[in-house]
């Protein structure tokens, strides 16, 4: 079983600058709710309740959010506002929350190696939060955690996408063993679309074994001099196995200003809307049962 959950949130998030000077990028709200705590969520919904974030300086707004603001809760006690804290304290009380800082950013993979004493010696997920994934049946990570069962082994999440778009992604390459499951052959982060292995790219959703630490403790920095957990992943699939898996849902770049649009009309019209009390996106039924 996978009981962590790491989130990569230590990076600037400078497409959205001026927003993003004060406040980290993980903190964006998709109509009333943080682009992470949607991560969380989702992991949560994967039968995740350990999450370990990795976080850089400024960022202490994540931190506070998933701890009790005494002041508000107080004055809000017994109003109807008090049902707009109902999703977060859920939250709150089905998950730990352990924070560490990464002091420089050296790219994703680095990140990841920062969260090696949260993790210690076993497999884990990662979110990378700024990719808003949706879909109400199954979540994305509660689809992958399901394949882990069964094979083991670190798999990452892969949608298609158009040919002139490869040089914003990991992209992969390898063959398809089941329907919608590939064994991953090759593996380069952000090629030109010339030298891109196909259209498979990877998105914010990983399981990893822990073996993965000691690869990208041996990883040179790749792409843009940053250490590349795509590069690990490769090393990784070359000696022993990675999955490629192409998931349900929907997703959502909310990493650029195009995507965080399209996130927030999607979740108003979908989520929103539809919830009977009209103040929570709670997309999460087993929360609601709880109540
Ligand atoms: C990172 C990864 C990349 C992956 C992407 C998904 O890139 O390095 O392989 O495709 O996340 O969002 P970033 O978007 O952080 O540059």
């Amino acid at each position: 079983m996978i009981r962590k959950c790491l989130f990569p949130a230590a990076g600037y998030g400078t497409r959205f600058l001026p927003a993003t000077k004060s406040m980290p990028k993980e903190m964006m709200p998709v109509v009333n709710k943080p682009l992470i705590e949607y991560g969380v969520e989702e992991a949560i919904q994967a039968g995740l309740d350990s999450m370990c974030i990795v976080t850089g300086r400024g960022k202490y707004a994540i931190m506070d959010h998933f701890d009790k603001n005494y002041e508000l809760e107080h004055q809000i006690q017994g109003t109807n506002k008090e049902e707009l804290l109902v999703d977060i304290r859920d939250v709150m009380d089905q998950a730990t929350f352990t924070f560490i800082r990464q002091r420089e950013m050296k790219g994703l993979g680095h990140a990841i190696l920062t969260g090696r004493e949260l993790i210690g010696d076993e497999a884990f997920a990662v979110i990378l939060a700024d990719d808003l994934c949706v879909n109400p049946d199954q979540g994305v990570l509660a689809q992958m955690a399901a394949l882990y069962k069964q094979f083991r082994c670190s798999i990452v999440a892969v949608q298609e996408v158009p040919k002139d778009e490869t040089h914003k992604y990991g992209i992969i390459s390898g063959e398809m063993i089941k329907d919608n499951i590939y064994r991953v052959d090759d593996m380069i982060e952000k090629p030109d679309p010339e030298q891109s292995p196909s259209n498979l790219a990877i998105i914010g959703r990983y399981i990893l074994t822990p073996d993965i630490f000691k690869i990208i403790e041996n990883t040179e920095p790749g792409k843009g001099g940053e250490i590349q957990i795509t590069d690990a992943l490769l090393r990784q699939a070359k000696t022993g196995c990675v999955l490629a898996y192409k998931f349900k849902g929907h997703r959502f770049d909310c990493g650029s200003v195009e995507g965080y649009i399209e996130a927030t009309n999607y979740c108003y019209e979908n989520l929103y809307k539809k919830n009977e009390k009209t103040v929570s996106l709670n997309q999460f039924s087993t929360f609601r049962e709880k109540r």
